[in-house]
């Protein structure tokens, strides 16, 4: 049986950590910056060395193709993002782009020819950590991003998707062209961190993804009047902070009350102009909702912006909300998963059955293909922190599950 080699698993994901805007700090990798640019190298790389022919995709993801026999048939896409959290881990994503290049490597030193074609992917800007929204790569393959929202979408310092793109070497112009038609996929294979406690407390080897959650964020902003802090009486005032702050403890109250596992989190909350002795006159707030039921997620998002009309009147401002991500929960493909409990079996690791919290890339490739996703322990079950760790043995038994998986559905000749 073919295995994976853990120390180039270790090798890899080392090297990758050391591309962070924050040192010492936690992974801050985002898309389209010089830490993306290092990793994306160091990718390249090690693609190269594996013998696949590199190409990037209009929206800036990096793919490297390996031919099949059947020069026709659909690619079997494996692979995850490389882009991370603001401070967070060195696993969140890594861990999926360096099973895909493992496989690659043990592909290339066995000399195995497979039938259908395989592309290995490092996917941008999954996390949204930089533009909001999120899952950028996958979408634009699956035709739902516009040129439009590239303008619209903006970081923290006003630069639009579109023009860090420009800058990055990329023509936005072109944003259409990363769309993958549906048929040229056969499957797309992902491998992440579980990012929760449940592998790890349980004592299992590997999670096994079947569904994952519906999310959406939205952006929300308040405007009231900024005013003198020590002469504006307290009946006089149109604070915005107020408002806001009432309407995260809504959310909070919403989700649960919503029940089936729901959440929502307001995680970034910006008071303008931010002086101790000025009323807020204006905040920005994000709004994060996931939930394994659609209802429910529609209906914490339609009940919060009926309560932000109600904060209007209470405060004098006034609320807009605007959707950054809509994805309805997705269930993963019934064969892939069997391969997946197939493959653990013969090797002897044991499994779970699981639900996924987490956005992936592979709910979103779930509109356009058969989806497979495998969830390897969590330390402490952290994640988007930099205590966030995997032990590179227990990669290296995931990446093997979807290596005898990939070895099945590629018809490859072993
Ligand atoms: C990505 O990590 C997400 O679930 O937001
Ligand atoms: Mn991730
Ligand atoms: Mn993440």
């Amino acid at each position: 049986m073919f295995s994976a080699s853990s120390e180039r698993i270790r090798r890899d994901i080392e090297a990758m950590s050391a591309f962070t805007a924050s040192p010492g700090q936690g992974m801050t990798r985002f898309s389209f910056s010089g830490e993306d640019r290092k990793t994306r190298d160091y990718i390249k790389d090690r693609m190269k060395e594996a013998g696949l022919t590199l190409f990037e995709d209009a929206a800036g993801s990096l793919f490297g193709r390996r031919a099949g026999s059947r020069a026709d048939a659909p690619a079997i896409m494996i692979g995850s993002h490389f882009d991370s959290v603001k401070n967070g881990g060195c696993f969140d994503g890594p861990a999926g782009v360096v099973m895909g290049l493992e496989i690659a490597r043990v592909l290339h030193e066995n000399g195995i020819e497979t039938e259908f074609p395989l592309e290995f992917a490092a996917l941008v800007e999954e996390e949204g950590a930089r533009f909001g929204g999120g899952l950028h790569g996958s979408r634009a393959m699956t035709g739902k991003v516009s040129r439009e929202q590239l303008d619209s979408f903006k970081d923290r310092d006003g630069i639009s998707v579109a023009d860090a793109m420009k800058s990055f070497g990329l023509d936005p112009e072109r944003i259409a062209e990363a769309v993958r038609p549906k048929g040229s996929l056969k499957a797309f294979i992902e491998l992440h961190i579980e990012q929760g406690p449940i592998l790890e407390a349980e004592g299992i080897e590997i999670g096994i993804v079947k569904t994952i959650v519906g999310i959406t964020q939205q952006e929300v902003e308040i405007l009231g009047r900024p005013d003198h802090a020590g002469t504006t009486p307290m009946d006089m005032r149109a604070n915005a902070l107020l408002a806001a702050s009432e309407a995260a403890l809504f959310l909070d109250g919403a989700a649960k009350e919503a029940g089936e596992g729901t959440v929502g989190t307001v995680g970034r909350m910006e008071v303008f102009p931010g002086g101790a002795n000025i009323v807020p006159g204006r905040v920005f707030f994000t709004v994060d909702i996931r939930s394994v039921n659609n209802g429910k997620l529609e209906g914490v998002v339609s009940s919060l912006g009926l309560f932000l009309k109600e904060m209007e009147k209470k405060y004098g401002v006034t609320a807009s909300m605007k959707e950054k991500i809509k994805v309805a929960p997705v269930e993963m493909s019934r064969e892939i998963f069997d391969l997946f409990s197939t493959e653990a079996e013969k090797r002897g690791y044991s499994t779970k059955t699981m639900q996924s919290g987490a956005g992936h890339d592979a709910m979103i490739m779930a509109a356009v293909t058969d989806v497979g996703l495998i969830f390897v322990p969590s330390k402490g079950g952290r994640s988007h922190c930099p205590e966030e760790w995997t032990d590179y043995e227990q990669i290296r038994k995931g990446v093997d599950v979807i290596l005898g998986t990939v070895l099945s559905l590629s018809g490859a000749k072993v």
